[in-house]
């Protein structure tokens, strides 16, 4: 290696997502979602001043994001995504820790699941997550579980 060569990332790391990222995490939604958001949704909502949109870079590729919007002292996780084959090291759980520990003074964090989604199901339960409602043909062809986490007594919080 000379010394203008720049050595590329091994480890993933955690950074705020750009605009420039739009096309990589289109990609990732693409190849995890069943319904992944347009190109005017995420433009729309990485312009909101009450959100915050992180992703994990590792070799120059965006591997995974997190979205999450603020209101007060609750939190909503807007999506969540991984790359196929960077799945289970933790990648989610670190992304949601990250997206949580910005915004210290929160108090409830929720999120809407398909409840045929077992392993995102399994992620949050494993964070302390409860079902704590459902809402009707949320996703056009299922509904949706709404599910809390109290980070009061959760294992973010105290
Ligand atoms: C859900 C998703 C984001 C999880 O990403 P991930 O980086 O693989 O998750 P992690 O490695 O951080 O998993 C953390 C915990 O979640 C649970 N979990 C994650 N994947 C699981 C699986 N396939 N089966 C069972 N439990 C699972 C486990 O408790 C795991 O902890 P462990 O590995 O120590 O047992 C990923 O599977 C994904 O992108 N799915 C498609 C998109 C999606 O469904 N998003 C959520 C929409 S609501």
């Amino acid at each position: 290696m000379g010394p203008f060569v720049r050595e590329p990332e091994k480890e993933p790391f955690l950074r705020r997502m750009r605009l420039s990222d739009l096309g990589a995490a289109m990609e990732v939604d693409r190849r995890s979602l069943p319904k992944p958001w347009s190109e005017r949704i995420w433009r729309d909502e990485l312009d909101s001043p009450f959100g915050l949109y992180l992703v994990l870079e590792q070799d120059g590729r965006v591997i995974g994001q997190i979205g999450v919007r603020s209101v007060l002292d609750e939190l909503h996780i807007t999506t969540i995504a991984v790359l196929p084959e960077h799945r289970r090291r933790g990648h989610a759980r670190a992304l949601i820790g990250a997206a949580l520990a910005a915004y210290p003074d929160a108090r409830f964090v929720h999120l809407e699941v398909r409840p045929t989604n077992r392993t995102a199901r399994a992620l949050y339960a494993s964070l302390g997550f409860r079902e704590t409602g459902r809402r009707p043909r949320y996703y056009g062809d299922e509904d949706a579980l709404l599910m809390t986490l109290d980070l009061s007594e959760g294992p973010f919080g105290g």
